[in-house]
């Protein structure tokens, strides 16, 4: 039986997203917030419609400041292992919205320490220049470089260091080898690591000398590290970030665990060509469909397992009316698997032309973003 996990370096097995509310202690994001969030939002996101983004920390809290004129600025992050794929935009495209819609400040860590600790195969070097392509795709979503920051571990280090150290004072070697698994095998880079990730949560009121609650949007594998930078702040005399948490784009074989950039074959990459695309949904993307044209027609399919129908749910489509219409046919088996597929392959290509198109463009731009 595959092993179920879910750490910030491992998703892997049937991912339980209840045990993972009980087990985590995150909230689930039920209507009577939803209601809040769209009443104050003046509008609303398909993913928190969809529950794809469905749980949360202190979510209420945050609205509560919003409402006393206590803005929150956002935070989130990228570790650049390597090239970013589809799922790696979620917490990206959902940040623009926010920004947007209440006009805040975001904050986004690039984790270069990271990922060269955590991937013993990688030099700094490559680590960095996956970084500078990975800035290239942040900026290709078409965030504002006034209100949109850069922090690279490495880089920022004279303004990072001297906090992580605080952080790093409160944690013992004890509640990380339990939070995250790691042990006396572990480098000590490693060990350190989450107080370099803690940062971001409060740098920002520091440097702006104002107290100002955090919000972190992240997809659930990164909970653990925000757990603990709760339970710290408030003794380094800071607000708990509160967070909002998505389930995970699945790879391209179905349900188990998350889309990785360290398997080829389960993603789709923001740099794949066309071709490319048309080959991995129709080889490899899991059907939900029956094994002939027959039986679907007179059984349908089932979307709830369908990869292309999840990618439309979860990116592609977000008008609501058009993927319930889909859905339906589907189900019903008047849609085929073939036709689903279709959608999908088009669907994902449009957005891809747009954005490799921007991408050209964006690795100008880089140095407005990096935080002066
Ligand atoms: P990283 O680079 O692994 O992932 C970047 C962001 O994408 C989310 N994510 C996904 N979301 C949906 N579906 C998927 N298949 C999927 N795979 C990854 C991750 O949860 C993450 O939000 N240590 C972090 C970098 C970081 C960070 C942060 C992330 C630093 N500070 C603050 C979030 C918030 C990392 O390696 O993420």
């Amino acid at each position: 039986m595959e092993k179920n996990a879910v750490t910030p370096w491992e998703v892997s097995g049937e991912i339980d997203y209840e045990r993972i509310i009980k087990e985590f202690g995150v909230q689930r994001i039920d209507d009577s917030l939803l209601k809040r969030f769209e009443k104050i939002a003046g509008e609303s996101h398909f993913m928190l419609r969809r529950g794809i983004y469905f749980a949360h920390r202190d979510l209420n809290w945050v609205l509560d400041q919003w409402e006393k004129e206590n803005k929150f600025f956002l935070y989130t992050g990228r570790g650049p292992s390597g090239k970013m794929h589809i799922g790696h935009l979620l917490p990206f495209i959902f940040c623009k919205w926010i920004q947007e819609t209440f006009g805040v400040e975001l904050w986004i860590q690039f984790t270069d320490d990271e990922k060269f600790l955590f991937k013993q195969d990688m030099t700094l070097e490559e680590v960095q220049k996956n970084m500078k392509d990975n800035m290239i795709d942040v900026i290709a979503l078409g965030f504002d470089h006034k209100k949109t920051h850069f922090l690279i571990d490495t880089k920022h280090a004279g303004i990072m260091y001297p906090e992580a150290i605080k952080v790093a004072k409160k944690i013992t070697y004890s509640v990380i080898r339990s939070s995250f698994g790691l042990d006396e095998s572990s480098n000590i880079g490693s060990i350190f690591y989450t107080s370099m990730q803690a940062v971001p949560a409060f740098l920002p009121s520091i440097l702006k000398n104002k107290k100002m609650p955090c919000l972190i949007p992240h997809a659930i594998d990164q909970d653990p590290h925000f757990r603990l930078t709760r339970d710290i702040l408030p003794k380094l005399g800071y607000p708990k970030p509160a967070s909002i948490q998505s389930s995970f784009l699945p790879p391209l074989q179905g349900a188990n665990g998350k889309m990785s950039s360290s398997r080829e074959e389960s993603a789709i990459f923001l740099t794949d060509s066309p071709k490319d695309v048309e080959m991995k949904i129709k080889k490899y993307a899991f059907s939900g469909g029956r094994d002939t044209l027959e039986e679907h027609r007179r059984h349908g399919g089932n979307p709830d397992v369908d990869v292309s129908f999840q990618y439309l749910k979860f990116m592609f489509e977000s008008d609501d009316s058009e993927l319930g219409k889909i859905y339906r046919k589907y189900k019903s088996g008047e849609m085929t698997s073939g036709e689903l597929k279709q959608i999908t392959i088009n669907k994902i290509n449009e957005f891809l032309k747009e954005h490799q198109k921007r991408r050209k463009t964006a690795e100008k731009q880089i140095d407005k973003f990096i935080y002066k």
